[in-house]
């Protein structure tokens, strides 16, 4: 969908469908002049109490030819004082899916009401971008109707902004249909390719060989059981001449559990698996179409986590590039062995901080839901920003402890560390075995376990995979 802007009256412009917003217990005496044009319409159903104004509440009118556009759809902003950005995005969302599903082509936002309150209608259209997406790579009948442009009636300057929010919104869609594609045809090969289709950045593979010549053997550990090459994925993008930030994606396209088996119910969505490397890779996306001035080096440990005859079996010992030994208690705590070497890697590129974010801990979805991300790190600095970024994309993040007390419980007797310390604690305990990696760098781990997918529809995004991370590793960017 492209977005326009234009400065020119609400009566005047043709299109489909033109969105009013309206708040809750403010009359329609915003809307005079339109609602005059529309022979009252507007007033008569806010009298009449057919449409209130409540948050993402909707009205669809017809104008009968009384002015330019087809129809008028009404949504709802809430009370003026209770409005947010994100309430924004969310009416943005509602409306805008409200109309693709009626098959509106070209459609018209009247955005002076919400610049009034002094906000942006910038958030109420990055919501409806956000809302357009269907995944439909399997459906011989794609019957969803792509909205192809959106014209935001303003007499701001919104150039800027607009173009930011179309490329992480498309951004966004492309983590998401990695994510939402099958592991049959995501595979690291495939991830791999999804990386060579960026713009203006270099891409490395480290291959199985290879990575054995550098000795990753924590992370090759969790690909022994499968047929599938695994794919240690490194991306540079280098907008500016600084030390660069690490991003690290868990990209385990596939999670069985390995030999820990895990229960068949659910084990479908073990396609998410590799929605931290999706996360990564969107980031890069829209960071290098926007040129934006930051250094990067993304890092996807790519691989398939099987049962196979030569997967590895819990009590095995593997070795990390950097040296660390670690008893395998359970095949299925495989993120960290693969995020284990990822992170060492990461280091020799002496980068100012490394967030890793990945679908690492059952524990976080149990803890939050799918509604927030748990974040553990070794630096205050760089969590206050990633606070801040939260805080702008709505995407929220909720800083868990990370006590030196969790060291013991992934001491293991035979070496340097195990990677499971049991069920209690394991959110934290298995940061704290990233920590470990880590050790001086500036590091901050997101837990996405819960907010990677979602199985209901939310006014920006339908059910499946969410694209989580995108938009708030590009607001982090930002800030650095
Ligand atoms: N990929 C899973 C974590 C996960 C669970 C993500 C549910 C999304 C939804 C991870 O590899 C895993 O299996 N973790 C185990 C580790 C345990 C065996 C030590 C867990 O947290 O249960
Ligand atoms: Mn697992
Ligand atoms: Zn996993």
């Amino acid at each position: 969908m492209r977005v326009h802007i234009r400065n020119i009256n609400e009566t005047e412009f043709v299109c489909s469908a033109l969105i009013l917003p309206m708040l809750e217990g403010e009359g329609t005496d915003y809307y005079k002049i339109i609602n005059k044009s529309l022979n009252g319409l507007i007033k008569k159903v806010v009298v009449s109490k057919e449409f209130n104004g409540k948050h993402n509440e909707l009205c669809l009118i017809h104008s009968e030819g009384t002015i330019k556009p087809d129809r008028i759809l009404l949504i709802g902003l809430g009370k003026k004082k209770e409005i947010t950005p994100e309430k924004l995005r969310q009416a943005g969302g509602k409306a805008i899916s409200y109309l693709g599903n009626l098959n509106n082509k070209n459609i018209a936002l009247s955005a002076g009401i919400i610049s009034a309150l002094k906000l942006s209608p910038v958030d109420f259209i990055e919501g409806g971008l956000l809302a357009d997406y269907r995944f439909l790579r399997y459906k011989r009948e794609k019957n969803h109707k792509e909205i192809k442009e959106i014209t935001v009636l303003s007499n701001e300057n919104l150039y800027k902004e607009t173009r930011w929010i179309e490329t992480v919104a498309t951004a966004t869609h492309f983590a998401r249909d990695l994510v939402n594609t099958p592991s049959n045809d995501m595979t690291p090969s495939a991830l791999v390719r999804a990386a060579r289709s960026l713009k203006n950045i270099s891409v490395k593979v480290i291959d199985k060989a290879k990575a054995a010549d550098l000795g990753m053997g924590a992370y090759l550990s969790v690909t022994r059981g499968s047929v599938e090459p695994p794919k240690f994925i490194v991306i540079t993008y280098k907008g500016k001449n600084i030390p660069p930030v690490a991003l690290i994606g868990k990209s385990i396209t596939f999670d069985s559990g390995g030999i820990s088996l895990k229960p068949g119910e659910g084990m479908e969505k073990m396609k998410y698996d590799m929605a931290g490397g999706a996360a990564v890779l969107g980031a890069i996306k829209a960071a290098s179409e926007m040129n934006m001035p930051v250094h990067i080096v993304g890092i996807l440990p790519a691989a398939e986590n099987l049962p196979g005859g030569s997967a590895s079996k819990p009590g095995d010992v593997v070795k990390t590039i950097g040296g660390k030994t670690i008893e395998i208690i359970s095949t299925d705590a495989e993120g960290r062995l693969a995020l284990a070497d990822a992170i060492e890697y990461a280091k020799r590129f002496k980068p100012s901080a490394i967030i890793d974010i990945a679908t690492l801990t059952g524990a976080c979805s149990i803890t939050f839901g799918s509604e927030v991300i748990a974040m553990m790190g070794n630096n205050e600095s760089i969590m206050e920003k990633m606070k801040k970024a939260s805080a702008e994309t709505a995407e929220k993040v909720w800083q868990m402890p990370l006590f030196d007390e969790y060291k013991d419980y992934i001491k293991s007797d035979i070496a340097d560390l195990k990677n499971s310390g049991g069920r209690s604690g394991s959110l934290s305990s298995s940061a704290y075995f990233l920590k470990e990696f880590a050790g001086e760098t500036p590091w901050v781990h997101l837990d996405i376990a819960g907010t990677a997918w979602i199985d209901k529809d939310r006014p920006y995004i339908p059910k499946g995979a969410t694209g989580i991370g995108v938009r708030l590793l590009l607001s982090f960017l930002k800030l650095l």
